[in-house]
């Protein structure tokens, strides 16, 4: 069983083919980075007609390297859905109407769940398993009982940590996306020269909270002596990924705790969606997980950001369950797990 998945919910024309079997045939991402970089972020307008150029180019190019035709492909799979939905429309519209033309089932595709099932493409992870999703727009932690069944046991009750990263970036001048530079930044800083505060840290529960660091980064940044060197800036972005991880760490105590309670057997803890691409938060759970006997599994770097394998997979993993949708399926620019 072969399905070609198209994702188009935020910066990334993105479209893939994917066996049942976890073989990516092709994985396609083109990335809208020039055009939204001189703005400091993603201008919805401006991706929905990037979207649009690109797609038609994105998709034959994920075809043909897949080196199968359409008499090999199953069901065509796009997100539809959280997202901007300028974009979201433009990647469900292409692959309903290819579907409806090849005459092959759609199926409507949960950005959110994409980047939740990831890891079962890559690595060898059963249910139920714990799952940290972290990325520009969302920060939750959740229980995986299955394909479609989802147990919010946190989320974050401001900012997503990609957007604390994207702003902290911001601040210190280093560009976007800021997740990539800040840990770049991070690399040769002193991760305890600030003494940045840890929200929620100690207290029950696996909720997080990122505006307050958010505005102690600001602060410390207008404290700093002017001209503000590389030192500086590399030492604002230790400290501040150090208190995110630590901050990450703890909630993941109290939510491990409670998922051990619901499943003595599950062993599991997932890291998905752009932030899981951090090498420093991965280790730092890695080590939480070791000392609890439990494992952490996070994707490889270029499929933790959005991509088009992530979503022909969620589209199989449904699939094979024998749901597809209509081609009446709505697009939803908000659609919780
Ligand atoms: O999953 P994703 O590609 O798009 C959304 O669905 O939001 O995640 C993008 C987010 C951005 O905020 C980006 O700064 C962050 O993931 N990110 C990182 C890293 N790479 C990407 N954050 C921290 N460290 C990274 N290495
Ligand atoms: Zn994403």
């Amino acid at each position: 069983m072969h399905i070609l998945g198209i994702e188009t919910s935020c910066d990334e024309t993105a479209a893939a083919v994917v066996a049942a079997d976890g073989t990516i045939l092709s994985n396609v991402v083109f990335s809208q980075l020039d055009e939204h970089t001189p703005y400091g972020g993603v201008v919805p307008e401006i991706a929905a007609r990037a979207h649009l150029d690109h797609i038609e180019a994105v998709v034959k190019a994920a075809l043909d390297q897949s080196g199968i035709g359409w008499d090999r492909i199953d069901a065509v799979a796009a997100t539809t859905g959280p997202g901007l939905i300028g974009g979201v429309i433009v990647g469900a519209t292409v692959a309903k109407a290819l579907a409806m033309v090849q005459d092959k089932p759609f199926v409507a595709v949960n950005h959110l769940e994409g980047h939740a099932l990831t890891c079962r493409l890559t690595d060898d992870v059963a249910f139920p398993y714990l799952l940290l999703l972290v990325s520009g727009g969302h920060s939750q932690i959740l229980i995986v009982g299955g394909v479609g069944r989802y147990k919010r046991l946190g989320s974050t009750i401001d900012d997503a940590v990609g957007e604390a990263f994207d702003k902290t970036a911001k601040m210190l001048g280093l560009g976007f996306p800021g997740g990539p530079a800040v840990e770049q930044a991070a690399k040769s800083g002193d991760p305890t020269r600030f003494d940045l505060p840890r929200p929620l840290m100690g207290r029950p529960g696996a909720d997080f909270s990122f505006s307050g660091l958010k505005t102690a980064v600001r602060n410390t940044v207008e404290r700093l002596p002017d001209p503000i060197t590389d030192q500086d800036l590399a030492d604002v972005a230790a400290s501040f990924q150090a208190a995110v991880a630590d901050v990450l760490a703890d909630r993941m105590k109290n939510a491990i705790a409670e998922f051990r309670a619901a499943h003595p057997e599950g062993d599991t803890l997932v890291i998905a969606g752009g932030v899981a691409a951090n090498q420093a938060i991965r280790a730092r759970l890695s080590t939480l997980t070791d000392k609890l006997n439990m494992r952490t599994v996070a994707p490889p770097l270029k499929l933790c950001t959005d991509n088009g394998a992530m979503i022909a997979w969620a589209g199989l993993e449904r699939f094979r369950l024998g749901k597809s949708d209509g081609f009446d399926a709505v697009c939803r620019p908000r659609w919780p797990l």
